[in-house]
Parts: C-alpha cells; structure tokens; sequence
C-alpha cells in the first residue's frame, strides 16, 4: 500500500503496531522504566532458536507435513524459513508467538535455488544450509550482510568438500557469499578441529544423502539439538557419547514428519530469572525451557551467587525454572561455564547488584559478537553504580551490593568502556525502596541481548531509566515488551503529539512516524469522525449536544492501526465520507463530546505506554507534558490539493470552527514547534521530528 500524497488521511490505515510479531515486528528505538516494578507471574520465552533453526531445515527433508509449536520468530530464525521455501519447502506461519508452523517437506519438493539465499546475519542458516544444500543437484548461493560476510565458511566447506560438494567463497577462508554445488554425495568420517556445533551439523544433514554411513566425531561434546531433531523423525541414526566427546553415525533415511513443541530459549529466559532475583518482590516462573546441561551454566551461575532458582524438570531437557528477589552475592565464572557467552550480560547486570566482586574469566570473545559486547558491558554496569574493570580478558565487577544507600561507595566508571553510555540521571533518596543500582541512560550500540540486559538493570534501579536502541531487540525476542508487560511492568515509550488543520500532512506525518519509532499511531480525528458517522446514522442532530454526547460516552470506538470499529462495527471507510465531513466540526465543538473522547485518548496512551498521536488539541489540551511536539502547516492551496476529495468550501468551514470554537480550539501550543509541510518529502520531515525526540 502507497502513500497517495501527505496530508491524505483517507488513504488505508496501515499495521504499525509492535506487538503482533510478524515479519516486520517493530519495536520501539527508546523505552524507559519507570523504577518500583517488581516481576510477578509466570511465562514462556520465544522458542529456542537453535531448535528452531533445525525443525524448520529437518522439516523440510521430512516426507510430509511437520507440526511445530512454538518456533522463534526473530530475523534470524526468519532467513532459515525463508530459505527453506526457496528450496522447495511449503511453510505456513504462525499467527503469532507461540502458534503453530506447518513444514510441508519431502526430497522430492527440494531443489537447488534459484535466486540467492540472503541468510541476513545469521551464521547457523549459513552453515546448516550449506550442508542441505551439498545433497541437491545444481548450484545453490548463500550470502548474507556485512557482518556474516566476514566469517568464514571454510570449517563448513572442507568436509562438504570432501563429500564431493563444491564449496566456493571468498579468499582461503571461504568468506561469504558461498556457491555450494550439490549432488551424489560419499560418506565420510570426520573430526572437526574445532569443537562447533554447526559443523557437526551440516556434516550430518549432507550425510542424509550420502552413499554410506557418515560418522562425525567430537572430542569435545556441542549442542545436540540437530541429533536429538533427526532421532525424532526417525533417521538411521547412532549416537555415542565417550567422556567428554560424542560420536555420531548417520546413514541415508527416509524421515517422518516431526510433532514437535519448541522449548523456550534458556538465553532468553536468563533475562526474566535474573530479574526476578535483583528487583525488589519479584518472584517468576519460565515454564517449559530447554535444558540442556551445556545451555543453563547461568542458572549454576546465579545458584552460587545465591540466586534464589529452582528448576523442576520435565521430559526431554525441558524444565520449569522459578527465580524469587533475594540478596546475591560475587562469584567466579568460567567462560567454559557459559560456552556461548550469550548470558555474560545479563549475568553482570546480577553482578552489578550483588555483593563484592564477580570475575568473569576469559571472556575476550565477547568482543566479536553482535557488538563489542565486552565494552559494552563494561559501560553499562558502569552506568549503574557499579564498578566494572577490564582485566586482559577477564571482567571483574564490583556489585553496589544492595539497596538503599546507592552505588557511593564503589567508585565511579569503568575503566575501558568508553564511558558513552553513561549519562545516569541520579538515584538515591526518594527512588524504589530496596532498589541496588542508579538510574541510568543507556545505548544498546545494535546489540539485542545488550539492550535487554538493560532493561532488566533498569528494573533494578531507584528512578526512571532510559534504553536507547532498543529496536534491535525484534533480532531475537519480537515480544519482549509483551512479556515485561505480561509480568507486570507497563514500559514507556514515547509520546509525540502531532496536531496541526486538514490536509497539513498530519496522518502521513503520523504513520511515518510511527513506523520509524516502533510505537503505535493513534488518530483522534478518526475518533470525533466516529461519533459523527454514529449521529448521522441513527438520524441524531449533530447540532444537538445532549444526544451527540450521549453517543460519545456510551460508544465503544476502537481506532486500530488498520480498522476503526464504532460499537463493533467496522466503519474505517464510511468515517471519511462527505457527510461525515459537513457535520464532524460541530460534532467536536459539543464539550461533553470532547471530554468524553479525550478521556479514552489518555487512557490508550496509559495502555500503549506513549505514542504519536495526532489531532487538533493533542499537544494544548490532551496531553500538554508530551515528549516532542509539533504544529505541521502547510499552505491553503498545498492543503486543498492534498484533499482533493473534499470541496474547498467544507474544508474551509471546517478550518473555521476548528479555530475558533470555545473548547480546545485548535491552535499551536507554545512550546510545540511549527513545521511547514508546504513542498517538502515525507521522509524530510520525519527526519527532523525523529532529530528531536
Ligand atoms: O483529522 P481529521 O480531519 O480526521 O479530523 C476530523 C475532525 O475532528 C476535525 O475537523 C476536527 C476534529 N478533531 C478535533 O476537534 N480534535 C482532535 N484532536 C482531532 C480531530
């Protein structure tokens, strides 16, 4: 859908909102958190993403429909769906976190690409798929962004080489992108020399199509998830564990569609069970996580450091985990107790606020993840009172140890972090009883996991905290917010409000707007158009103010991203018709009207924790303390253009008892800054409003 022109606002309301976790999830840039919130409640986190990966690619080699409850829904998850359809495989999506995928798979359904396949910045689609691929005659191209493109592909290649696949890519290291031709394939036994788990994988899901029995051999054992995901659907398969390592033989098989129900991400659950011991009351349950020995060493983690955390597990790796609010204390961690290092964040966030120190050994990698997460880290805890210093490689952080008297006494910021993130906007007397760390502003630099850490720090501090960047969270857990908020905490956004005459560039502005924040739009002028529409309907005079208001304040108007409902029934069309036009002004002259709708405008804003909301009063009368405000123009004649459909007369009529009409007549707040739309882009005109937020 097309934007005709700026300032049509009768052009289709479009789906902004966040919370539907769809493939263009949107969450907001900033959100703060407001202190005194405990987390009470139980959950489940979005579904692991490394099971994920390997039910939608072991799907689609399975003979028939796979069932799968519960499949991440982050970008990276999405590259692998959608590469999965681009070799063959039907895939119907879920209609929201936690419903159900279909895989239609099969050999004979797959084929080879014929267009790239943008794996985006996921290196498990890479990798995995590569290995799909190998069995498939023709020649496949992998690529993805600028961060993947610098990974090398070569431990991934040689083996698929060595099966007869040709594997290409750029320099020695086969960078990305990578061609795979595929075809017959040999069996091969092969021992990567570094331990990962997505050799193993791709070596396994070539040796589906091999002539033999592929064994791969590992001294040191990696997830199972793709052994455990081939078991299942009943491929020829042995697993052999010796000490530490693994053995794993698999011959060419026919496989059974999966049934299968993902269990919960424990890194993602790891943000939920650490709040739950730092924030003051908070008691919560994750239900249903994988796991797996090698994928909880936080939970050993935070058990040493007195966390409060019981786990009752159920079958299959899966377990319920409780964490309640209780005093923590410092530890040592190992980087090999945390082999991903995913958890380290959130880990020193429980750091920050425990007592005495806790070293974090060997931690160096964490300065080639998504970010330089070790400075990263380094800021944020530093940010919070607490002291953070960098050892070599090592992560030593000296928690405020509780609450009450503040991060005084330990020192100010860390040393090597850079200090940007800092900016703390006070704490101490007066914030959330028993809170450990101050308030602080943080920025998530890009880094998804960063900027959760910093919400759940946020929940720990004594004021109101800022998170900036925090878009990048739709990466991995599109539905953070809904769960902070299932656990009982309302985040704040922002709130913008956009008032300004018809055919300023209002909606346009508006929907831009939205879209580029991640919050949601609320259009009030839909709202009076609604009680007019009604008046007219059911024969009221508009002129009469008792009957009008009576319909205002008995109505159930639901103005939603893409459809308005007045009463339950859908009006999004019938309110922008000429009748509606000649008789909304005078509507939204009656005062009892306007109380009774600006009413549900601050409560929606209550709800959706900010906003942009557009009108003719948002920024005087509805909501004088927003964010940022803005009064658009533009010249009568840009304005009549832009609303060609309305004759020139009822505009200007309208335009007059806009004005001049007693209650919240529209006009520009003082503070509000005035934009003149007159000849300049959408996109010009957002850019400066987002500049000021
Ligand atoms: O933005 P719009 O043209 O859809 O608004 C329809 C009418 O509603 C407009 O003529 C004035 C009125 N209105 C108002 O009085 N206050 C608002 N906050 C929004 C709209």
């Amino acid at each position: 859908m097309s934007d005709p022109g700026a300032g049509v606002s009768e052009d289709p309301i479009e789906p902004v909102l966040a919370s539907t976790a769809r493939d263009d999830a949107v969450l907001p840039a900033t959100v703060r958190i407001e202190a005194g919130a405990a987390l009470i409640g139980e959950l489940r986190v979005p579904g692991d993403k490394s099971i994920s990966h390997r039910a939608l690619i072991i799907g689609a080699v399975c003979e028939g429909t796979s069932v799968v409850r519960g499949l991440s829904l982050g970008h990276d998850v999405r590259r692998t769906l959608a590469a999965v359809r681009q070799l063959g495989a039907a895939v119907d999506e879920p209609e929201g976190a936690g419903g159900v995928t279909l895989v239609h798979g099969g050999r004979a359904r797959l084929h080879a690409a014929l267009g790239l396949i943008d794996c985006g910045n996921s290196g498990t689609s890479m990798r995995l798929l590569a290995g799909l691929v190998a069995g498939l005659p023709g020649t496949t191209v992998l690529t993805g962004d600028e961060s993947l493109s610098a990974r090398p592909m070569d431990r991934v290649a040689e083996p698929l080489a060595a099966m007869g696949a040709a594997v290409a890519g750029r320099t020695t290291r086969c960078l990305p992108p990578i061609s795979v031709s595929g075809g017959p394939l040999r069996a091969i036994t092969w021992t990567p020399p570094v331990a990962s788990a997505q050799v193993k994988s791709a070596v396994l899901l070539a040796g589906l199509w091999a002539d033999g029995e592929t064994v791969v051999y590992e001294p040191v054992r990696t997830r199972g998830h793709t052994e455990e995901l081939l078991a299942l659907a009943g491929a020829a398969l042995t697993v052999t564990d010796e000490g530490a390592g693994r053995t794993v033989a698999v011959r060419a098989s026919s496989l059974a569609p999966l049934d299968l129900t993902v269990p919960g991400d424990p890194s993602q659950a790891a943000f939920w069970l650490v709040g739950a011991c730092i924030v003051p009351g908070s008691e919560v349950t994750v239900r249903d996580v994988y796991a797996g020995p090698a994928r909880v060493g936080f939970l050993r983690v935070l058990s040493r450091m007195g966390g409060r955390v019981t786990i009752s597990s159920r079958a299959d790796q899966r377990a319920d985990i409780t964490a309640r609010y209780g005093p923590l204390h410092g530890t040592v961690v190992d980087a090999a107790e945390i082999p991903s290092l995913d958890e380290v964040p959130i880990l020193a966030v429980a750091a920050a606020c425990a007592e005495g120190t806790t070293s974090f050994r060997g931690v160096g990698e964490l300065r080639v993840k998504e970010s330089d997460r070790f400075a990263a880290v380094l800021r944020l805890v530093a940010s919070t009172g607490a002291r953070a210093e960098a050892h070599g490689d090592d992560l030593v952080i000296h928690g405020t140890g509780g609450g009450g008297t503040g991060g005084g006494g330990t020192g100010g910021g860390g040393t090597g972090g850079g200090g940007t993130g800092g900016g703390g906007t006070g704490g101490g007397e007066g914030g959330a009883p028993g809170a450990p760390l101050d308030a602080f502003v943080a920025q998530s630099g890009g880094d998804h996991r960063l900027a959760m850490a910093a919400v759940v720090a946020a929940l720990a501090a004594r004021e109101t905290s800022r998170i900036e960047g925090f878009g990048c969270v739709a990466t991995s857990y599109p539905t953070f917010l809904d769960d902070l908020r299932a656990l009982g905490v309302s985040p704040r956004t922002q709130l913008l409000a956009i008032d300004g005459p018809a055919g300023s560039g209002k909606s346009t502005v508006s929907r831009a707007l939205s879209r580029r924040l991640g919050i949601p739009r609320l259009d009030t002028g839909a709202m009076y158009r609604a009680v007019a529409w009604a008046a007219l309907e059911r024969g009221v005079d508009p002129a009469d103010a008792d009957a009008v208001s009576a319909i205002a304040r008995a109505a159930t108007i639901e103005v939603g991203p893409d459809v308005v409902r007045m009463d339950g029934v859908v009006v999004t069309h019938e309110i922008r018709s000429p009748a509606v036009n000649r008789v909304v002004s005078l509507v939204a002259a009656i005062p009892a009207v306007r109380a009774a709708l600006v009413e549900r405008q601050r409560a929606w804003v209550a709800a959706h924790g900010g906003g942009v909301v557009e009108g003719r009063d948002i920024g005087t009368v509805v909501f004088p303390d927003a964010d940022v405000k803005v009064y658009l123009t533009a010249s009568a004649e840009e304005r009549a253009r832009r609303r060609h459909d309305e004759a020139a007369e009822v505009l200007a009529r309208r335009d007059h008892i806009d004005t001049t009409r007693t209650v919240s007549p529209l006009m520009k707040a003082d503070d509000a800054r005035l934009v003149d739309t007159t000849g300049r882009s959408v996109e010009a005109v957002v850019d400066e409003i987002v500049s000021w937020t």
